[in-house]
């Protein structure tokens, strides 16, 4: 399969999963550094204290993406080490790093794309709410502002938000991610800031006429009912409202779901923090939309539960990974088509996309992980298929280069296409890693040797807490 010319191939990371360097060059304290500090919060108390201590090395890792062929790299901006109290004059050697990490990107020619907001809030302006203050839209939009002036010449990607579902739902009602708050009316109430920091930044972004692209990567889990039933279907549409919907509809038509907004004003009473104006804010024109996919959810009508249905992440006789995570490509293929339908033509760059497996070094001295190339290459065939269908697919970055801090689950989850020996901090390109240069380089896709990889579900060792969703519902 061969994917379009330009077609740009690439691996993404974010800041605190990555850096390390946490009291570093002046840089502040962030939401994930307390809630990480917080025992119980995270497996084995991990923390990115010190992660891939990427910071001191991004120059050797920049080479190797390069070594490997990868053409474009997505990271993210740690704001508190901007501004570490999440307002005022920029941290020069903040702006320093940054600049230097651009610098290594464009001389050895891979195209960075640069998300403002992984998750990272400087705490200073948590211990003011948060996300909950309207006031945050309004740093956020300053420090997007420094970020642009710094950077806006040589960055052509940017991406506001990263997950912002995650961010204000998996942090505001369901406490599992920073700041670990569970009040659902908190979650919409962060939401409809974080997507209003958005058109603030997208504003400060237009004004200064630059050159590149803005937009954002929200993560979407398709939503399927369990039966044609029209309780099953009609909390199908509440879950895709619930984590799609909210976030694509004002960004990408400038309102909010009908239907959501009486299904969230019946249940945490007047959504009266959406003010006149907020709306055309949000719904400033984007140029792309970066989509975050792993899993598709199968929804099941249940009153018993807090929002009126059970969530199903494993359906019998579907693949999963080692972490129970269900492995369904084509559902990416339907989502691209419906996103068209639903969205129009914005050109769309998925922004992250990959699998745990349960990564070793084998005898060889090598890490093989043919469970990940057969799952890349099978969710790239889905986009191949979703161009081949009219979608306006332009690029696809990995989740991730390589292993790092996976949040609640700490260092347990090997997400990388590179393993990291974090005893030594040594790199060592997995299979996956030669499988997507070369993809990166030949715009080709082959099909797989044999029949595919059948894997049989399992668990990884040690004690591990229940996977970060929703599905408490
Ligand atoms: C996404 C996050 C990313 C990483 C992957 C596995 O939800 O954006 O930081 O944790 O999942």
């Amino acid at each position: 399969m061969r994917f379009p010319d330009g077609f740009l191939w690439g691996a993404a990371t974010a800041a605190y999963q990555i850096e390390g360097a946490a009291h570093e060059d002046g840089r502040g304290d962030s939401i994930w550094d307390r809630f990480s500090r917080t025992p119980g919060n995270t497996v084995n108390g991990d923390s990115g204290d010190v992660a891939c201590d990427h910071y001191h090395r991004f120059e050797s890792d920049v080479d190797l993406m390069a070594d490997l062929g990868l053409k474009g790299y997505r990271f993210s901006v740690a704001w508190p080490r901007i501004q570490p109290t999440g307002r005022g004059v920029a941290n020069q050697k903040g702006l320093d790093f940054y600049r230097r990490l651009v610098d290594r990107l464009l001389m050895r020619s891979i195209t960075p794309m640069v998300t403002l907001y992984h998750w990272d809030l400087p705490q200073a302006l948590q211990d003011e709410g948060g996300w909950c203050n309207r006031d945050t839209a309004e740093r956020f939009g300053e420090y997007a502002a420094i970020m642009f002036d710094a950077l806006g010449d040589t960055v052509p990607f940017w991406i506001t938000h990263n997950e912002p579902w995650c961010a204000s739902m998996l942090g505001h009602f369901r406490g599992v991610h920073a700041p670990g708050f569970k009040d659902l009316r908190l979650g919409i109430m962060s939401a409809h800031h974080m997507m209003l920091s958005h058109g603030r930044a997208v504003a400060e972004y237009r004004r200064r006429g630059l050159p590149g692209q803005i937009g954002m990567a929200p993560n979407l889990l398709p939503a399927y009912p369990l039966t044609d039933s029209p309780a099953d279907r009609d909390a199908t549409r509440l879950s895709d409202g619930f984590t799609n919907r909210w976030y694509l509809d004002p960004v990408l038509k400038g309102s909010y779901p009908a239907d959501m907004l009486a299904d969230y004003t019946r249940m945490v009473g007047e959504l009266d923090f959406i003010r006149p104006g907020d709306l055309e804010a949000m719904g400033a024109p984007a140029d792309f939309l970066g989509v975050n996919y792993y899993r598709r959810r199968t929804i099941e009508a249940d009153p018993t539960m807090d929002m009126g249905y059970r969530v199903h992440d494993r359906m019998p006789g579907v693949p999963t990974t080692v972490t129970g995570s269900e492995i369904v490509p084509h559902c990416l293929t339907e989502l691209l088509v419906r996103l068209k339908a639903d969205y129009g033509d914005i050109p769309i760059y998925i922004t992250e996309n990959g699998r745990v497996c349960k990564d070793e070094i084998g005898p060889d001295g090598e890490v093989h992980d043919p469970e990940r190339v057969e799952f890349l290459r099978a969710h790239a065939g889905a986009v191949h298929d979703a161009i081949a269908a009219g979608c306006n697919v332009k690029g696809f970055f990995a989740w991730s280069f390589m292993d790092n801090f996976e949040w609640a689950f700490g260092y347990t989850q090997r997400f990388g296409m590179v393993y990291v020996d974090y005893e030594t901090q040594r790199r060592m390109p997995k299979d996956s890693a030669r499988f997507w240069g070369r993809l990166a380089q030949t715009n080709l896709l082959e099909a797989a040797e044999g029949a595919g990889s059948s894997e049989a579900p399992g668990a990884l060792t040690g004690t591990q807490p229940a996977l970060v969703t929703d599905s408490e519902e």
